[in-house]
């Protein structure tokens, strides 16, 4: 018998001792790095205020008393609770520390945790050349012995580099744990904005009515960054701007914005996958790259010298499209880069001038602006369509020349908050499934196999510029440009 499936049937055939229906106990292996000491560690503490979460342990490789000291410095330094010190202090003691460094000191971990059988979720914040080892040593020493309790493993990208190297971690992963177990992190699904792209879709049949290539001449999807790869470069040179942010966040939101919704009143949440089967590759795709002007120089100094110039792309601008018959031959633009004029993000539907009427040739679009820029986070909807309702939580305003827009009332939460309640509610929804992320690099592997084999070399664009070739490119989509 397979080993996970035998591991499965021990943890059936056990006998219950515990709450299953606890709260979770939570292993944070990685404890003491960048993403926990930047972000984690506080989440924590608020879920752990919050109920949402039980015993807390970190993990790392180091000794006891040293990593015991690191996760005391860290939760000194970085959790905050206005007014609330005494939580801190309390939370800060209640943590545990496990040392991670030896397969066998999986066992010592799943001795700990057996104690209270609660479901256990693990975070996994290390390095994915890790995560194989340590998705056998969970299923194989640390599983929840209880009947009931669950196990749900938090895995954080690059899920390999294309096709073939992210089935092949995905199969090792798979391979220990069940697919249910498995939580891959795309953090702007856990934003509150990019939600609200699906969200604002259901609460609009009326506009939902237009969502379709008849009525939109192109939809683009753009994240620009204004910081430069500095101190990075390690990571950037290997992966590049498409991997990083293309080949997940922008295809995701891409599949928020197009994908088939549920019927009405239905609480299922919106088919991503469906939709990204029928994206056609970007193989054959309009492109353009572009490389900041200095990169090469972050490079050399990352390296200390050791690396020279590459045609790593640090901007790109893709023409993609979905092959349905809602769909066909409309032009999706995915834009990204570094080092650019501002950081914003948005996805804007722009609809063709005259399909409303008594709109004459005037531009019209639907703009869900996720962040940054002049907007931050605001939906604009203009004049022309039927008068949105916007989701729950959002107000209306007027803006000048006709139309609405609706803004957030309270500030987000942080994707990894809203992210780890969702591990804990079982909101699958909220992750990257095996099945996803095999589409989502099928859209890329041809592309960047090409790129890398023809030795295309990326534009040098000036640093804080914006990217005019990118704009006219999206510009060709042949709809009138509004003033952001
Ligand atoms: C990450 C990328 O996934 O997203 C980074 O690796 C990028 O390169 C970051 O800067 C942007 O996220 P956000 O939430 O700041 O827009």
């Amino acid at each position: 018998m397979h080993w996970t499936k035998l591991c499965l049937l021990l943890a059936v055939v056990a006998v219950a001792t515990a709450d299953t229906s606890a709260a979770p106990d939570v292993v944070l292996v990685g404890a003491t790095g960048n993403l926990a000491q930047k972000y984690l560690w506080q989440i924590l503490f608020e879920l752990s205020q919050a109920g949402k979460v039980g015993r807390i342990i970190g993990g790392a490789t180091k000794a006891k008393d040293v990593g015991t000291g690191l996760i005391d410095g860290i939760i000194q330094k970085k959790v905050t609770c206005a007014g609330c010190e005494d939580k801190v202090e309390a939370f800060r003691k209640s943590v545990e520390y496990v040392q991670l460094r030896r397969d066998e000191q999986y066992g010592e971990l799943g001795e700990m945790l057996d104690k209270t059988g609660a479901p256990r979720l693990f975070f996994l914040s290390v390095s994915p050349d890790y995560y194989p080892q340590i998705a056998k040593n969970i299923n194989t020493q640390a599983r929840p012995k209880a009947a009931g309790a669950w196990l749900r493993v938090v895995f954080e990208k690059p899920f390999g580099r294309d096709s073939a190297s992210a089935r092949a971690l995905s199969e090792k992963l798979v391979a220990e744990l069940a697919e249910p177990e498995v939580y891959r992190i795309d953090h702007y699904l856990g934003k509150m904005a990019v939600q609200a792209v699906g969200d604002f879709r259901r609460a609009n049949p009326a506009i939902e009515a237009h969502w379709n290539a008849e009525a939109i001449g192109s939809i683009e999807v753009v994240m620009k960054e204004s910081e430069t790869c500095e101190g990075r470069t390690a990571f950037y040179d290997r992966y590049g701007i498409v991997r990083d942010v293309l080949q997940n966040h922008l295809l995701e939101l891409v599949a928020l914005a197009m994908a088939e919704l549920p019927p009405p009143g239905s609480a299922e949440p919106i088919d991503r996958l469906a939709l990204l089967k029928h994206l056609k590759d970007a193989s054959s795709a309009q492109l353009k790259l572009g490389q900041y002007e200095g990169y090469a120089a972050h490079v050399l100094a990352d390296s200390k010298g050791k690396k020279a110039s590459t045609n790593t792309a640090t901007a790109a601008t893709v023409r993609l499209e979905v092959d349905t018959s809602r769909w066909k031959g409309m032009p999706i633009f995915l834009s990204a880069g570094k080092a650019l004029d501002e950081r914003a993000a948005y996805v804007r539907v722009r609809f063709k001038p005259g399909h409303f009427e008594g709109g004459g040739s005037e531009p019209c679009d639907v703009l869900f602006h996720l962040q940054g820029g002049a907007l931050g986070t605001a939906t604009k909807v203009c004049s022309h369509l039927p008068v949105p309702k916007f989701p729950e939580g959002w107000e209306r305003s007027y803006h000048e020349g006709g139309g609405s827009t609706g803004t957030p009332i309270e500030k987000a939460a942080n994707p990894y908050n809203v992210l780890l309640r969702g591990v804990v509610d079982g909101r699958r929804d909220l992750f990257c499934g095996t099945d996803e992320l095999y589409e989502l690099w099928r859209v890329w592997t041809p592309m960047l196999a090409q790129v890398e084999d023809t030795g295309v070399k990326p534009q040098i664009l000036p640093v804080g510029q914006p990217w005019k070739e990118a704009e006219e490119m999206m510009e060709s989509g042949g709809v009138e440009h509004e003033e952001l």
